[in-house]
C-alpha cells in the first residue's frame, strides 16, 4: 500500500465495500477504450511534486518546528512593540523593563538584543520575558523540548530559569535552570521534559531572573521532536501529510519570496545558511520577517528527506516592486551568486561552496537537475528578461551542461529546456481547460506547471474545486510526456486569521494540529497511483463535467484508471479494455466525493472528505461501470 498517511482510514472504511455493477441494459453514453498494449508515450516520473514558500507562515509558524517567534529579537521593522512577539513578565511585586538594544548582540549577523532591565525581583517574585510563539505554543505530555539562548549580563544575574508555562493556569509543564550568565555573549542549551497532562497549544514561553540585574539576550530557540529527528527540522504532522502525497520534486524558495519586493529584500541565500546566529533574518514580500531559519540548506534535506529531487530558483535580477537588474555588467554579480549556490548544492567538499555545505554539516553533494531562472518575469515590463535569461543560462551551461534550465516566461535569445506556467484559475476555467494540453507543440520546451490551483474555497479548497482540480491533474497526466513537472500552490496555510495572506492553499494548520483539503486528497491519490506509462485511449460519448486519465506501471501491468464526475448525479461509463491476456476482475477502487460542491475540511472537521477504500469485482475486457455523483475514483485494474 503505497498511500501510507490515509491507509488506516481506507482500511477502516472499506470493510467489505463492493461496488455495484452498473444496472444499466443499455449501452452508457460513455465508452472509454483502453488499449492496454498501445504505449502512446511514457509518462514523467517528476509530474506530482511541491512548490513552497514563505507565505502564510509556512516555515515560521508552520513546517519549520522552532516554537519560538521572532527568537533572533528582531527590533519592530516598522511600529508596534519595541521587539515584536516579546512581553515583560513581572510576578508579584517585581519590576522589570526591556528595550532593544541596538549596540550590542551576539554576532555581526544580529547586532541587536533585548535589554531587561530588572529593578526589583525575587525568588517568590521573578521578573523576566516571555514570548506566546505562533499563536500558541503546543506542549504534548512526557515530551523533550530542546532550546538554546544567546546571553549576558552586567552583574552576572542568575540562576535563569526557563518554564513553559499554561496561559489559563499558571502550571508550570516543564522548566530547567541556567545557574549564571557572564559578562561576555555565551549561548547557554537547556532541554525541557514536560509533565504528563493533556496536549494543548495555550502554552508560552517565559525566562525569569530571581535578581535584580540587566540582562541581554539573542536568538531565543525552542524545538519540539522533528522529523527524522533534525535538530533544525521539520514539524512531524506536515512532513507526514507531505510524504502521503508521494511528491517527487520540491520546487523553492519561491515564488515571490524569492524576488522580494525591492532587490535588497531578495532571498539572498547565503545568508541563511551556516549556524543560526549568523543569519541576519529577511523581510519577505508577504508583509513579515522570515526568520531564514529553513534557510538553503534545510529545503535540500527537506528534499533529502522525503526522496524529493531540489527544482532550485535562482535570483535572477528582477523584484516584485519593478526593479530589474539590466543585463550585462550589472548583472554579473547575480550570475556568479547563482553559480556559486549550484555548487554549494552539487560541489565537492574540494570547492569552496562544498567546503561550506560540508562546515554547515552535510558533505554529501546533493542531485541537481533542474534550476529556474527567477519567477514570473512576465511582470518585468521593461522586457529585460530575455537578456537576463540568456546571460544566465549561458554561463550556467557553461559550468554546467547537464542542468535544465527552466523559464519563467517564454524568450527567444536562447532556447530554455523548461517553460514555467502558472494558472490560479476558476473551477469552470480548469473543467474548460482540462484538454489545453492534448495537442500542444511536441517539439517545443517542456512545460513545468509550477503553480496551478483552483481558486475557490478559504482558507482551504472545497470539494468543487478538488474537483476541477482532478479534472485538470487528468489532462496534465495524459499530457505528461510534455508536461513534465507540475506543482500546487500555496501548498500551506497557518489558519489563524492573522497568518494567511492567500487563499486557498492545500494544506491548514495551526500551532497543533493538521488537516488536509479535498485537493490535498485527490493529489495523494494521484501521486500514489502515477505510472510510468500512457496508453493508447479513446472517448466516445461527451459530458463536459466528465474526466479522465490512464497511465500503467509497466512493472505490474497495472491500468490506473483516474475518472471525475463533477456532476449531481451518478455518470454510467462503458469501460473496454483490448490488448491485454489477461484481465483481473478484482479491481480496487479508491474514491474521494461529496454531497456538495461546497463540502469541505476544516481544522475543525478534518476528515469530512477522505478517500475511501472499496474494490469493483467485474473488470473485464468490456464492462458497464457507474461513476457516483460528485465523485473522484482511482481504479487498479491487474492486466497482462
Ligand atoms: O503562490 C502565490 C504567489 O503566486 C507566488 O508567490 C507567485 O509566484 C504567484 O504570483
Amino acid at each position: 500500500m503505497r498511500f501510507s498517511l490515509a491507509k488506516p482510514s481506507f482500511a477502516l472504511l472499506a470493510a467489505s465495500l463492493v461496488l455495484p455493477f452498473a444496472a444499466a441494459q443499455t449501452t452508457p453514453s460513455i465508452t472509454l477504450t483502453i488499449h492496454a498494449d498501445q504505449i502512446k508515450a511514457h509518462a514523467s516520473p517528476l509530474l506530482h511534486g511541491l512548490m513552497t514558500e514563505e507565505i502564510n507562515h509556512s516555515y515560521d509558524g508552520g513546517l519549520y518546528a522552532e516554537l519560538i517567534s521572532n527568537s533572533a529579537m528582531h527590533p519592530n521593522d516598522s511600529w508596534g512593540a519595541a521587539i515584536p512577539d516579546w512581553l515583560p513578565v513581572e510576578l508579584g511585586d517585581s519590576i522589570a523593563s526591556f528595550t532593544s538594544d541596538k549596540t550590542t548582540g551576539p554576532s555581526a549577523a544580529l547586532p541587536f538584543s533585548l535589554k531587561l532591565t530588572v529593578t526589583r525581583a525575587s525568588a517568590s517574585a521573578p521578573a523576566g520575558i516571555t514570548n506566546g510563539g505562533y499563536w500558541g505554543i503546543p506542549v504534548s505530555p512526557s515530551t523533550t523540548y530542546r532550546g538554546s539562548f544567546y546571553a549576558k549580563s552586567s552583574d552576572s544575574s542568575g540562576p535563569i530559569h526557563i518554564a513553559l508555562v499554561n496561559n489559563n493556569t499558571g502550571f508550570e509543564a516543564a522548566h530547567a535552570d541556567v545557574p549564571a550568565l557572564t559578562g561576555a555573549w555565551k549561548q547557554y542549551h537547556f532541554t525541557l521534559v514536560s509533565a504528563a497532562e493533556t496536549t494543548s497549544s495555550h502554552y508560552r514561553l517565559e525566562i525569569t531572573t530571581s535578581r535584580p540585574g540587566t540582562l541581554w539576550f539573542s536568538l531565543i530557540t525552542l524545538f519540539p521532536p522533528t522529523y527524522d529527528d533534525r535538530p533544525n527540522g521539520n514539524r512531524i504532522d506536515l512532513m507526514k501529510m507531505l510524504a502521503a502525497m508521494h511528491p517527487t520534486f520540491l520546487r523553492f524558495p519561491g515564488g515571490n519570496y524569492l524576488e522580494g519586493n525591492t532587490i535588497d529584500q531578495r532571498f539572498q541565500w547565503k545568508k541563511t545558511i551556516g549556524p543560526l546566529v549568523d543569519r541576519p533574518t529577511h523581510l519577505s514580500p508577504w508583509g513579515y520577517r522570515s526568520s531564514d531559519g529553513l534557510g538553503l540548506l534545510e529545503f535540500l534535506e527537506w528534499c533529502e528527506d522525503l526522496h524529493m529531487q531540489p527544482v532550485l530558483a535562482v535570483y535572477a535580477g528582477y523584484s516584485l516592486r519593478g526593479q530589474h537588474v539590466a543585463p550585462g555588467p550589472d548583472l554579473v554579480p547575480y550570475v556568479n551568486s547563482a553559480l556559486d549556490e549550484i555548487q554549494y548544492v552539487t560541489g565537492s567538499t574540494s570547492t569552496k561552496w562544498g567546503a561550506e555545505r560540508a562546515r554547515d554539516g552535510h558533505p554529501a553533494p546533493f542531485a541537481l537537475k533542474y534550476v529556474e531562472i527567477g519567477n514570473e518575469d512576465w511582470f518585468d515590463k521593461s522586457g529585460s528578461y530575455n537578456d537576463r535569461f540568456a546571460q544566465f543560462y549561458k554561463a550556467i551551461k557553461a559550468m554546467y551542461p547537464q542542468l535544465q534550465l527552466i523559464a519563467t516566461t517564454p524568450v527567444t535569445s536562447v532556447k530554455p529546456d523548461v517553460i514555467d506556467e502558472h494558472y490560479y484559475l476558476s473551477a469552470q476555467q480548469f473543467f474548460a481547460d482540462a484538454h489545453k494540453y492534448d495537442d500542444a507543440d511536441r517539439n517545443g520546451p517542456k512545460i513545468f506547471v509550477g503553480e496551478w490551483a483552483t481558486m475557490e474555497g478559504t482558507p482551504t479548497p472545497d470539494f468543487e474545486a478538488a474537483l476541477s482540480d482532478a479534472a485538470w491533474m487528468t489532462g496534465m497526466e495524459r499530457n505528461s510526456d510534455i508536461v513534465i513537472m507540475a506543482s500546487y500552490a500555496p501548498l500551506f496555510v497557518n489558519v489563524n486569521p492573522l497568518a494567511m495572506q492567500w487563499v486557498p492553499d492545500l494544506i491548514g494548520y495551526n500551532a497543533l494540529t493538521c488537516y488536509g483539503s479535498p485537493g490535498y486528497y485527490a493529489q495523494a491519490m494521484f501521486g500514489a497511483w502515477h505510472g510510468d506509462q500512457i496508453p493508447q485511449t479513446e472517448q466516445t460519448g461527451v459530458d463536459p463535467r466528465f474526466f479522465y486519465s490512464v497511465t500503467r506501471d509497466s512493472t505490474s501491468g497495472e491500468l490506473y484508471i483516474k475518472l471525475v464526475n463533477a456532476n449531481s448525479t451518478p455518470q454510467p461509463l462503458q469501460i473496454a479494455i483490448d490488448g491485454a491476456k489477461t484481465i483481473n476482475p478484482i479491481a480496487p477502487v479508491v474514491t474521494l466525493s461529496a454531497r456538495t460542491p461546497a463540502a469541505t475540511n476544516s481544522i475543525n472537521h478534518p476528515r469530512n472528505i477522505i478517500p475511501v477504500d472499496s474494490r469493483f469485482e467485474r473488470a473485464s475486457a468490456k464492462f458497464n461501470y457507474t461513476l457516483p455523483a460528485y465523485s473522484i475514483q482511482v481504479m487498479r485494474i491487474k492486466t497482462k
